[in-house]
């Protein structure tokens, strides 16, 4: 899989056709989220239908369609399961979405629908909607590397580094985080206050990983 241009490629998709995950593509999608389970040390779910999970009004005023599947991912309350569960979501996500799989996270679900039994201590964090879209979304309104970044004088990875964390997906697409260079290493931090702000701040590390280490390679 090139990670890179599922970044571009990759958009929110809010309205979904009734075709089901299933055969080869679902093999790969579990197996994909055993192996991050693994990796990760979060619960990582998937379930076929998200009626009872996404059932805020608000949804359908924002142009959602269809049933799609959704995946949870929730884990141990520590002060890292938050970034945790964006960054290894965002790695599930691009995968995802070269196999043909459209997604969007979805941070207004209703916990009391959620059809998994979790242990007193775990907590869901988030969740993402996945199938097959009736479009492929579009490119959000960015902010410029300028608004993120004030170095002025960076590196051709530093640059595709930055670029792929503007195209991450972010909570209402506030993009609240700065990325400066202490002792020539990248540091990316959430930049002031926001909803998902934690989950945000992994889904960017990842992406920034990503066009950073591309360009290295
Ligand atoms: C943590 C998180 C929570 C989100 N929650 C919702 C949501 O509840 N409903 C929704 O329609 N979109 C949600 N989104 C999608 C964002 O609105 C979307 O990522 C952003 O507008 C950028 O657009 P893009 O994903 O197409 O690049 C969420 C995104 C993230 C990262």
């Amino acid at each position: 899989m090139n990670e890179l241009k599922m970044i571009y490629e990759r958009h929110s998709v809010r309205s979904y056709s009734d075709k089901k995950i299933e055969g080869e593509v679902l093999d790969k999608m579990m197996a994909a989220i055993d192996e991050l389970q693994q990796e990760s040390g979060i619960r990582i779910e998937f379930r076929e239908s998200s009626r009872k999970v996404f059932t805020s009004p608000m949804m359908k005023l924002i142009g959602w369609k269809g049933d799609p599947g959704y995946i949870v991912l929730a884990g141990k309350d520590t002060d890292e399961l938050d970034e945790n569960c964006g960054y290894y979501g965002e790695k599930l996500v691009l995968y995802l979405q070269s196999i043909g799989l459209n997604t969007c996270w979805v941070g207004m679900f209703k916990k009391g629908g959620l059809d998994i039994v979790l242990s007193a201590d775990e907590r869901p964090v988030i969740t993402i909607a996945v199938g097959y879209g009736n479009d492929s979304g579009k490119p959000h309104k960015s902010k410029t590397i300028n608004e993120v970044c004030d170095i002025s004088d960076i590196s051709e990875a530093f640059r595709n580094g930055v670029d792929a964390a503007l195209a991450a997906p972010t909570a209402v697409n506030q993009q609240k985080f700065k990325i400066s260079s202490v002792d020539g290493q990248p540091v990316i931090t959430a930049d002031g206050k926001g909803p998902f702000i934690k989950v945000d701040l992994g889904i960017v590390k990842y992406n920034f990983e990503v066009g950073y280490k591309n360009c290295n390679e």
